[in-house]
């Protein structure tokens, strides 16, 4: 039987480092505890911002009150588009003994998921504007003008990876030349939602906060350590993903499946 796949596979992953087989170490030494303080720092942070906007910014409502319906925006754009995002980048790397194939699946799935959070938290915060007892301008800060390019090109680069990745008829070299770019964009559309969350935290603190946040009020300070968070987490997710030694090698059952 033709080893075909198995060797289609090899040349993606060395094709995407742009290291030749011999030159490839994969030594996965300081993975697990790099693992462990990212996870710890990404739940964390998660904690952090669910506790700023149910005891700080006084909870969740929807339409019929605009003023809580906000809080839902910062809330699942964190889980989804940071913290979800981050582990759905790794799962390759996290997942090493699980099939391709389902690697795969699972990574388009966890992100199409990552979508539909995006969608509400963004009909959440257009909803808080249109519906306020004094309507508030849409898509004038920088905040909203990152934020929305970085949703663009996230939902681009879903569409991009599906076609190029699950579609069966797509040709191998395409493939694989693709892969840079995927993994390019995929990175730089995380450090964009990073970005996003730093410039909104930071406005909706000069916002609501006014002379309070000079005074070193207990939600300012939360809310910069929700940003160092974000710096530290997205620091090290960034890191984890795009160490070469830590790439998952293939399998030789992932052959079975790729040519199954
Ligand atoms: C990657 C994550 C994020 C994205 C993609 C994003 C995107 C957006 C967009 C497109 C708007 C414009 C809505 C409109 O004009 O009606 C907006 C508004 C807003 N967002 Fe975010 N956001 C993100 C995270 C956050 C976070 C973490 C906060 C923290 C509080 C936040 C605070 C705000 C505020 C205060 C507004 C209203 C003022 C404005 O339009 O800039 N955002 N966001």
């Amino acid at each position: 039987m033709s080893n075909y796949p198995y060797e289609y596979e090899r040349c993606l992953d060395m094709e995407q480092i742009g290291e030749s087989p011999q030159r490839q170490t994969h030594s996965l030494e300081g993975f697990v505890p790099l693992l462990g303080l990212t996870e710890g720092c990404g739940a964390l942070l998660v904690i952090l911002i669910f506790v700023w906007t149910s005891f700080y910014r006084n909870g969740f409502s929807w339409r019929s009150n605009p003023g809580l319906e906000f809080n839902w925006h910062p809330l699942l754009m964190v889980i989804g588009f940071v913290f979800l995002y981050a582990n759905a980048m790794l799962i390759y790397r996290t997942q090493r003994n699980v099939r391709k194939r389902r690697l795969k699946l699972i990574h388009a799935g966890l992100m199409l998921f990552i979508v539909l959070l995006i969608v509400i938290a963004l009909i959440a915060v257009f909803d808080s504007h249109n519906l306020a007892s004094s309507p508030i301008p849409n898509m004038y800060t920088l905040h909203s003008w990152v934020g929305l390019t970085t949703v663009i090109l996230f939902c681009c680069q879903w569409v991009a990876g599906c076609i190029t990745f699950l579609f069966p008829g797509l040709q191998t070299p395409l493939r694989a030349s693709y892969m840079p770019i995927h993994v390019y964009f995929g990175v730089a559309a995380f450090i964009g939602a990073i970005a996003s969350c730093l410039l909104g935290l930071n406005e909706k603190a000069i916002f609501t906060l006014k002379n309070k946040y000079a005074d070193f009020d207990g939600e300012g300070v939360l809310m910069n350590c929700i940003g160092l968070l974000l710096i530290s987490f997205g620091g090290l997710s960034v890191y984890l993903v795009t160490q070469e030694r830590y790439r998952r090698l293939p399998r030789p059952e992932d052959e079975v499946l790729l040519s199954g």
